[in-house]
């Protein structure tokens, strides 16, 4: 049965990931993936690389194909996917979308506070230009809210709560 799957989405930098461990941690019947992470090894191309040489369409291709064999393969998994994934249009059949909702400035400290910054800022081809992620944050946001059946707001709690209150939710 696929379908039983929770899918985070948000920005760039909110934390989808570690969310998604720290939610599997306290739920150990689910298992944590990550779209990007899949791509990277579909492809065995980073990230960047891709953006750089088959252009962002074919990233977002790529992001369909995997939604698409997410939704017809996988469940009980929890999924964080790419700041662009909540604009797959099959998203929904993976399962119940989670908005990790935070505002820009929240993203951006979280982001330059970490100890490997300039990595995080690094391998991530639309946030080398502060002004321009931001740009794409004012364009994104009401999007990813239209698109979630749950809304956590990341700024108000640490990471323990956040995953608690994530699975009573769902
Ligand atoms: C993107 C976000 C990235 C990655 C790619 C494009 C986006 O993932 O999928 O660089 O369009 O917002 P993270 O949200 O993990 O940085």
């Amino acid at each position: 049965m696929a379908g039983r799957n929770l899918v985070l989405i948000g920005f760039m930098g909110v934390g989808k990931g570690a969310l998604a461990r720290e939610i599997v941690r306290q739920d150990p019947s689910l298992y944590a993936l990550d779209t990007d992470d899949m791509i990277e090894s579909l492809t065995n191309t980073k990230i960047k690389k891709i953006f750089a040489t088959a252009g962002e369409p074919a990233f977002r291709a790529l992001e369909r194909k995997t939604a698409d064999w997410l939704a017809a393969n996988v469940s009980n998994a929890v999924i964080s996917t790419g700041g662009g994934f909540f604009k797959v249009p099959t998203i929904k059949e993976i399962g119940t979308v989670a908005y990790l909702k935070a505002d820009f400035d929240w993203i951006l400290r979280r982001i330059l506070d970490a100890p490997n910054a300039r990595k995080k800022l690094k391998k991530r081809p639309l946030f080398q230009d502060v002004e321009k992620a931001k740009a794409l944050f004012n364009e994104r946001f009401e999007a990813y809210e239209s698109v979630a059946d749950i809304v956590i707001d990341v700024t108000k709690a640490e990471k323990e709560d956040l995953a608690k209150e994530i699975l009573d939710k769902w």
